[in-house]
């Protein structure tokens, strides 16, 4: 799972510095399948349940599960980059919303609180809290910023399957849910939105955007349960937030 979750990184990093105005998503997509199948796995998303594409790329009031297309970035954009790959059975899974040029004061806000509230999450990762705590610190630090807490949409864990038990909301009280335990590896992934909770999904069948047509963000780890704490297994190189955090990176 390391593996896997570590070509998840690289290829998230990559895309980064790509999302720049005048790229399209569907060329992200193209060049996250190239890089993906050069590692020697294989794009998780494309195929699951029919989804056509090995990205997901979601676009401003787009809160996960946008179809890439010849849309361009522009300037001022944010757009979510979510990527999950297989390596000899084990599966990896994480996202980030990137700016794309400069954007507005209240995206950088969103962005920052979003990745805050997911690294909190992460700090409840430790043997013996419950699923529920999780959730209960993304939601706390995003509605003392004034945003909300998408409902619709889940972390999960994640191993020889993509989606495994159990569900992570992003939202609740604490002391609830099953234990974490010892190897037991997690899916996080808070999506926030400016506006009101509430999602709805367009007629493409995938694309969910927030019905007041805020803007939302989403940013998702794959974390494993240890003896010493929260492993991040999709931690990137170029991500300074570790140290704030104070979990650990995986060993390559
Ligand atoms: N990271 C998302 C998830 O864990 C992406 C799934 S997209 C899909 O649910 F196409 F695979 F459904
Ligand atoms: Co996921």
């Amino acid at each position: 799972m390391r593996a896997a979750n570590q070509i998840v990184a690289g290829v998230l990093q990559e895309l980064q510095t790509m999302a720049a105005p005048g790229v399209a998503t569907a060329d992200l997509d193209a060049a996250v399948e190239a890089r993906v199948l050069a590692a020697g796995a294989t794009p998780a998303f494309k195929g699951y349940r029919g989804y056509p594409a090995s990205l997901c790329a979601s676009i401003n009031d787009e809160v996960v599960h946008g179809i890439p297309s010849p849309r361009e970035l522009v300037q001022g954009d944010i757009v979510s980059l979510d990527v999950g790959v297989l390596l000899e059975g084990f599966y990896g899974d994480s996202a980030l919303t990137v700016a794309v040029g400069e954007i507005s004061d209240e995206a950088e806000t969103l962005l920052r609180v979003t990745e805050e509230a997911l690294e909190l999450g992460i700090a409840e990762v430790r043997v013996g809290s419950r699923v529920s705590d999780i959730g209960h610190a993304v939601q706390r630090h995003v509605e003392a910023q004034g945003l909300s807490v998408v409902r619709e949409f889940v972390g999960h864990g994640i191993g020889s399957k993509l989606h495994e038990e159990p569900q992570i909301p992003n939202y609740g009280e604490p002391g609830r849910g099953p234990r974490l335990a010892e190897g037991m590896v997690l899916a996080i992934e808070p999506m926030v939105n400016v506006g009101k909770p509430a999602v709805r999904v367009l007629d493409d069948g995938w694309t969910a955007v927030t019905r007041d047509g805020s803007l939302s963000a989403h940013f998702e780890h794959t974390v494993a349960v240890t003896a010493d704490g929260p492993e991040v297994l999709t931690r990137r190189s170029s991500d300074v937030s570790a140290v704030a955090a104070g979990s650990a990176a995986p060993a390559s």
